[in-house]
């Protein structure tokens, strides 16, 4: 029995506050023995197993270096379509094989679900790395470690989540996760890109105030935390539509006059067009510190998922 309830990591709603808690404390721990250049042994003789069935830089290679960090071994499969899967293999099958090879499993695939899917498959703990426009839980995770570093406490601020908060998995996941705590939200995008209902209801019900806006500079002027995303090319069916939108929400520095003085700024990564980079050095541009701060959350996780931390 491990620490948490769940084994696995699927989604940022299956947390309990005192285990968001017990993850944060646990990552806080493994940062500062980072920074002290302590080696640790915590998860000698594992395997970690990376699946990627779609593009990522940040979240395999900080769940690999975390690992790494953790004395623990990987092996990884970082084009996933080109594995067994390209000849017709199934989700099902490749993780029955990969249970023989590893002790645990981080897995990114397009489809919404395809981590339950994995996760039913084995009794080894699978962490969700993003299914396709459904969630991205340990993103969220490292995005509230983020805005505790950047803001000390999350109760009272104000976050508006931007851009493609239809598709983008990472926003769902932070918008449930957030519901956790006294905050208020705005979800600003282009109409045909807006946070689905089934968000926006489940936010609301936990008893948040959400405003929903078609416009950034409203975003910009509300917001403690300004949440980029990137408009998510692969997953529009008609190419027309994307080059339509693709432009949509471009956020230049002039644009943060109208800004609160301690305005944080963050996006998941990778960029393409939606923040000019002369935005790089405004001081509460945290995007790359939000980034680093995927290894020490999950080195937390793969601990705790493994009974180890
Ligand atoms: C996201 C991803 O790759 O799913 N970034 C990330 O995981 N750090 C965001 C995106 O693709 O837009």
């Amino acid at each position: 029995m491990t620490k948490l309830r769940s084994g696995d990591v699927l989604r940022s709603d299956q947390f309990t506050k005192e285990e968001i808690d017990l993850i944060i404390e646990t990552a806080r721990q493994y940062e500062a023995t980072l920074d002290a250049g302590e080696v640790l042994d915590t998860m000698r003789g594992l395997v970690l197993v990376t699946l990627f069935y779609e593009p990522s830089t940040r979240t395999r290679l900080s769940f690999e270096a975390a690992m790494l960090r953790l004395g623990g071994g990987v092996i990884t499969v970082a084009e996933a379509k080109s594995s067994s899967a390209a000849k017709g293999e199934s989700l099902h099958d490749t993780i029955k094989t990969v249970e023989g090879y590893a002790d645990v499993i981080v897995l990114r695939h397009p489809q919404i679900g395809a981590a339950k899917e994995a996760a039913d498959a084995t009794n080894l703990p699978v962490l969700n790395a993003g299914d396709g426009a459904g969630q991205h839980p340990t993103q969220s995770l490292l995005d509230l470690y983020t805005i505790l570093k950047e803001h000390e406490n999350v109760d009272g601020l104000t976050l508006a989540l931007t851009g493609d908060i239809k598709n983008a998995s990472t926003v769902h996941s932070l918008a449930l996760l957030l519901s956790n705590y006294d905050v208020e939200f705005v979800f600003a995008a282009p109409d045909a890109l807006r946070m689905p209902t089934e968000i926006v209801d489940r936010v609301r019900a936990a008893g948040i105030k959400v405003t929903e806006s078609t416009d950034l500079a409203t975003a910009i002027r509300k917001a403690d935390v300004l949440y980029m995303t990137r408009i998510q090319r692969e997953r529009f069916e008609d190419p027309d539509e994307y080059e339509s939108l693709k432009d949509a929400f471009i956020l230049r520095r002039e644009m943060l006059f109208d800004a609160k003085s301690n305005l944080t700024l963050m996006h998941p990564l990778p960029r393409v067009n939606e923040i000019v980079t002369d935005v790089d050095d405004y001081p509460g541009a945290a995007y790359f510190r939000q980034s680093a701060n995927g290894v020490p959350i999950r080195m937390a996780l793969l601990a705790l998922v493994t009974d180890r931390a």
